[in-house]
């Protein structure tokens, strides 16, 4: 009896401890679950560099005439409706890829004084209204932050976030990050074909120089490898010929400007073979290349198929196209911004970044080289 009693307590102890231990296992289990993925989404920084169709305030810092700074930019930029510095009436392309990556709120400008402590571990924007690959592109709007200059900014932030979390940790996220790199649309439309007679367009012919600045962006994506990026979305150029801007000054029907669209193709063409032979050598697809050429012209050539009444004509400006000088208070604003696909002279509405960034993530391998972003996500996560 004795023994019987003692023999079935020490079972009942042994049950009842093991149904803790269970309890406490799936417990844990759940509680991991729960948490692991956000961490890991929430851990994946996002850094920007390039010019102003990625710029989301660092020149309102700078003594230059690019800005964004004043309405109506900003308009439909959730929840304030106030202008921030972005090119666009709402999210510029970075919010949008932000907020498909997880990020809880968008990547601060590197300039502001709001990127301290904790928010460093986050990413930062580094990019400038104006500027190209080659630094005397963009010269009239004299104090932007020049490719070189993004870099070493770049190099103080990675000092600081060391600070913050110690060596090996910042430069886990540094190479854990995603990198979002716009650049060259300005070398053609405010340098080689600013004025019918640029400097540059008396030293080289479209292609030479096309070859020439794709030697330089080598130089700039490498020291970005460098600098311990190691997932680089890179975005071709897109159809300039095309943008209000062109249209009112050197297209006398509303047709896309041809020597310019062809100058575009051809930079792209040489794009795409650079990403392909530095993936190459580095042995890794550590650079992705979107075809925003091609993501364009899809609603270009048929906007009333993506809900817009017209892909010719700003919503933002005045003149023919509404692309003749500034988008300001003063300029003509069309009521509804989502049946527009240019918001100013030169920049997409939010609208149309939408569906830039749906191919961004979902395209075929017709837009995105060598596979999408949604693909490259799903293969970082489960490292
Ligand atoms: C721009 O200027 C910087 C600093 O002088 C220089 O290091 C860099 O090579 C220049 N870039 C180009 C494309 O000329
Ligand atoms: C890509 O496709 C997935 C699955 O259909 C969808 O959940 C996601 O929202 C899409 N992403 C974008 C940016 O459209
Ligand atoms: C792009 O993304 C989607 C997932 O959202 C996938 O189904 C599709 O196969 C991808 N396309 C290519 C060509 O990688």
């Amino acid at each position: 009896m004795c023994d019987n009693f003692s023999t079935n307590s020490h079972l009942n102890i042994i049950m009842r401890n093991m149904r803790v231990v269970f309890i406490t296992f799936i417990f844990v289990l759940v509680t991991i679950s729960m948490i692991v993925p956000k961490t890991v989404e929430a851990t994946r920084a996002f850094f920007v560099f390039g010019d102003s169709l990625v710029d989301n305030g660092n020149n309102n810092y700078l003594p230059t005439t690019a800005r964004a700074d004043s309405p109506p930019y900003g308009v439909d930029y959730m929840p304030t409706r106030r202008p921030s510095g972005r090119f666009s009436n709402g999210f510029n392309l970075p919010d949008l890829i932000g907020q498909h990556i997880g990020l809880s709120e968008p990547t601060l400008p590197y300039l502001s004084n709001e990127l301290t402590g904790q928010k460093l571990l986050v990413g930062a924007n580094f990019a400038s209204a104006g500027i190209g690959i080659l630094n005397d592109t963009g010269i009239q709007f004299v104090e932007i932050l020049r490719m070189f200059q993004q870099f070493s900014m770049f190099e103080q932030y990675k000092e600081r976030l060391s600070g913050e979390v110690g060596e090996v940790e910042a430069s886990r996220i540094v190479n854990g990050a995603l990198v979002l790199i716009t650049l060259g649309g300005n070398d053609f439309v405010n340098n080689y074909f600013l004025t019918p007679f640029s400097p540059r367009s008396r030293q080289f012919n479209v292609p030479q120089f096309c070859t020439y600045i794709i030697s330089h962006y080598q130089n700039i994506l490498m020291r970005l490898f460098e600098l311990g990026a190691r997932r680089v979305l890179v975005t071709g150029a897109g159809p300039l010929g095309c943008v209000p801007a062109q249209l009112a000054t050197r297209s006398l029907n509303g047709e896309c400007v041809n020597e310019i669209q062809q100058a575009a193709q051809f930079f792209n063409q040489l794009l795409f073979q650079l990403i392909k032979d530095l993936n190459t050598q580095l042995g890794s697809d550590v650079f992705i290349v979107a075809d925003a050429y091609q993501m364009n012209m899809n609603f270009i050539t048929n906007p009333q198929s993506f809900g817009f009444v017209t892909s010719k004509i700003a919503c933002c400006g005045q003149g023919r196209f509404n692309g003749v000088g500034l988008c300001t208070a003063l300029s003509n604003l069309c009521p509804n911004r989502d049946v527009y696909a240019f918001w100013d002279p030169f920049h997409p509405t939010q609208r149309a970044l939408e569906f830039i960034v749906r191919d961004i993530f979902n395209g075929t391998s017709e837009f995105m080289s060598p596979m999408n972003l949604s693909t490259i996500m799903a293969m970082d996560t489960s490292i």
